[in-house]
């Protein structure tokens, strides 16, 4: 099965590279200016393309229809095809006049200058903001910059400032954001990722596992976490989990954490005198769940 939609796309002019693509909702022109295209740097085209999901993006125009997907929620991380999406992306800087060539920052600055425009580059990468091409419905992003193109996010789902969503990566429901999602993690419902913590992903060191947070979970603040949560799980505020750490289960025995990954109803808590990381059963009556008032979009 292959998917075609038309897009817009803009181009450095003296180097030919891609530097996005933008498919509008159906319905939607596939038309856009700014003061970099305007400026002769970048020029703008139409362009339809194909792909088949299953198989690696060939492509800058590619790799954004991908993205795209994700982030309108047609697809869930994991269920479209990213592999070596990295290499067919340019890196951009990602000015308020536009996207433009890092090289080409300097002479955009002195012509938008010129005509008594400010520039300010808000990124350099090569993904862009996720807001800057899609706008998922009933969700709360309360610093753009945190999430990625291609991340997903469930109706319902609230980043706060020190939320971070990778692309390939994000929320299965309503759940509240305030630590760091990974490439290919998802979570489930009504799971609370506290301030600062973090779930390891597979892009850079550790391993190839890619990690699941069940629903009604609960991640402490500065947690981290290096193995799947079945639904129901908490993982006490600062403590780190990962898939070698020795945690000891209710009837005393001693396992690594990656044996008992994605095991559903369990309280992860470093006893502070001994400093054994203790897993024991959760009381799900003890953590109400998600705070409705604060997390209502
Ligand atoms: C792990 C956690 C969930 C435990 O909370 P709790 O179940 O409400 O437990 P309590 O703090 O009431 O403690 C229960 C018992 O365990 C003991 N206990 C708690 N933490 C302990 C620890 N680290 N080591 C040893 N004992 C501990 C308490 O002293 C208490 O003992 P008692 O029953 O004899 O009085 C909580 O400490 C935590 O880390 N919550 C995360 C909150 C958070 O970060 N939210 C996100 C905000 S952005």
């Amino acid at each position: 099965m292959t998917i075609t939609a038309t897009g817009h796309s803009y181009v450095d002019v003296a180097s030919g590279a891609r530097l996005d693509a933008w498919y509008p909702t159906e319905g939607v022109d596939p038309v856009r200016s700014c003061l970099v295209e305007q400026l002769g740097l970048i020029k703008g085209e139409v362009v339809t393309t194909t792909i088949d999901p299953d198989s690696p993006p060939v492509d800058a125009a590619d790799a954004y229809l991908r993205l795209h997907m994700l982030s309108r929620r047609e697809v869930k991380p994991n269920e479209i095809n990213v592999d070596g999406i990295f290499g067919h992306l340019n890196n951009v800087a990602w000015t308020t006049a536009g996207p433009c060539s890092p090289d080409q920052v300097d002479a955009l600055r002195a012509a938008a200058g010129a005509k008594g425009e400010h520039v300010q580059v808000t990124g350099l990468d090569k993904f862009p903001r996720m807001t800057d091409y899609v706008i998922p419905s009933g969700v709360r992003i309360a610093d753009a910059d945190r999430v990625r193109m291609g991340a997903y996010l469930a109706e319902g789902t609230t980043v706060m400032h020190e939320g971070f969503i990778n692309f390939n990566g994000g929320t299965l429901g309503p759940a509240m954001v305030e630590g760091r999602i990974s490439q290919g993690v998802v979570v489930g419902a009504n799971s609370d990722i506290g301030g600062g913590a973090s779930i390891q992903g597979t892009l850079s060191g550790g391993g190839t596992e890619k990690l699941f947070i069940g629903e009604n979970c609960l991640l402490g603040a500065n947690a981290g976490i290096g193995i799947s949560l079945g639904d129901g799980c908490t993982v006490e505020a600062g403590l780190y989990v990962t898939a070698g750490t020795i945690v000891t289960l209710p009837d005393g025995e001693k396992v690594k954490a990656k044996a008992i990954s994605g095991r559903p109803g369990l309280l992860f808590i470093r006893n502070s005198t001994s400093g054994v990381v203790e897993v024991r059963e959760s009381d799900p009556a003890r953590w109400g769940g998600i705070n409705e008032a604060l997390h209502a979009n």
